[in-house]
């Protein structure tokens, strides 16, 4: 008997998307599977927008950014449905099971995992590859999506020097990355910033500007700040770790309004607002004397070709998924293992992530060419 899989893409979008569905798609096909893909996510699985996925749909999108089944961050368990917020899971199960499917592949970062864990816990057989900018998901070497924007925030680095150095200016570059510092770490350190913040280290303001004064007393009019958007100085750092707590604690106590609350001063923390990099470029002025601006590349990062890294670890990823769907194997999420992949149990993907050690080859790289990373 052939088998049926389905695969959604879930979460920001991110280069590779369409290189995995490619990749699952053509295995799956070769071996006999039918294949289906769910338009926009959770959303679609709810909604049974279905595409079947034939040799045709799938041949030249290799190349193409984004992610030709369309995303969404919607949740099976919360989902907005007309006004409200709704636990789908049922109407998804059913979905699932009126479609025949023998396993669905949900492809997606941190968020994704968690919604796919919760799946195969109502007994649906999942799969899942771990795609994102981020480069935040646990137990797998690396994330598609990674590799490209990491290039393209590289590249935004390179054209910025020259503009900064030409108005002897401080460019302070936000750099995505959610509360990981993967990519402004290594962006910044392929395009040579002076300065890198990330949210694993938490930064003194005061160090950053000696260190750009200092620049300035060499005669260097000029600093490159890459900040990663989830970045804290040490006081934001601390007042954001003591509400995460309150948070935990309020939630414990079922105590909503204080939970309401803290929600609402964490608000302040959320790495979709850039006034931490607006803040941080102003008292960079004042405490340098050089003049600063901001550049937030945004969801630039994300657009366009994947690179060839991300095509090809997506390439990988997919067809060992198919493998592991041919030989039976399920609950588990594909992860690069160097030049090969593994099936780790989903149990043990949700709930860890990926950050930045301290102590990281990339962290002791930085400080030894003499890069601040602001403490
Ligand atoms: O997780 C990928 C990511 O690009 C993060 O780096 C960023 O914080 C977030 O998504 C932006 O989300 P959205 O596309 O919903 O604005």
């Amino acid at each position: 008997m052939s088998k049926h899989i389905g695969i959604l893409t879930a979460g920001g979008d991110s280069p590779g998307l369409n290189a995995a569905i490619r990749a699952i798609g053509k295995s799956a096909l070769s071996q006999g599977m039918h294949v289906v893909g769910f338009r926009d996510g959770f959303r679609g699985l709810m909604e049974n927008r279905t595409v079947r996925l034939e040799l045709e749909t799938l041949s030249s999108i290799l190349t193409r950014g984004g992610t030709i089944l369309g995303t969404s961050r919607d949740k099976p368990h919360k989902m907005l449905v007309g006004s409200e917020i709704m636990d789908m899971t049922q109407v998804i199960c059913d979905n699932y099971r009126q479609l025949n499917l023998d396993a669905l592949v949900c492809i997606g970062g941190g968020g994704t995992q968690k919604n796919a864990y919760r799946l195969l816990q109502k007994g649906l057989n999942i799969l899942t590859l771990p795609k994102t900018i981020d480069n935040d998901v646990a137990l797998t070497d690396v994330t598609f999506g990674f590799s490209t924007a990491m290039e393209i925030a590289a590249e935004a680095i390179d054209r910025l020097h020259s503009t900064a150095h030409s108005h002897h200016r401080i460019i302070v570059v936000e750099i995505m990355g959610h509360n990981a510092g993967w990519l402004a770490l290594g962006a910044g350190m392929a395009g040579g910033a002076d300065v890198i913040l990330i949210p694993e280290i938490p930064y003194d303001l005061e160090t950053v500007a000696a260190a750009i004064r200092k620049r300035k007393q060499r005669g260097t009019n000029f600093s490159i700040v890459a900040v990663a958007e989830g970045a804290l100085c040490r006081s934001g750092h601390k007042r954001y770790v003591e509400l995460k707590a309150a948070k935990a604690q309020a939630k414990e106590k079922g105590d909503a309004k204080t939970l309401k609350r803290i929600e609402e001063d964490l608000m302040e923390f959320s790495t979709h607002r850039s006034n931490h990099t607006f803040r941080l470029s102003q008292e960079l002025e004042e405490l340098t004397g050089l003049e600063s601006r901001v550049t937030i590349l945004g969801h630039y990062q994300r657009g366009g070709t994947p690179s060839a890294a991300d095509r090809l670890l997506a390439t990988r990823l997919g067809s060992a998924c198919v493998d592991c769907i041919a030989r039976g194997i399920g609950g588990v999420m594909i992860a690069a293992d160097r030049d090969s992949t593994r099936a780790v149990p989903l149990s043990e993907v949700v709930g860890r992530k990926n950050l930045v050690p301290k102590d990281h080859p990339w962290v002791l790289a930085a400080r030894q060419v003499g890069t601040c990373l602001g403490d």
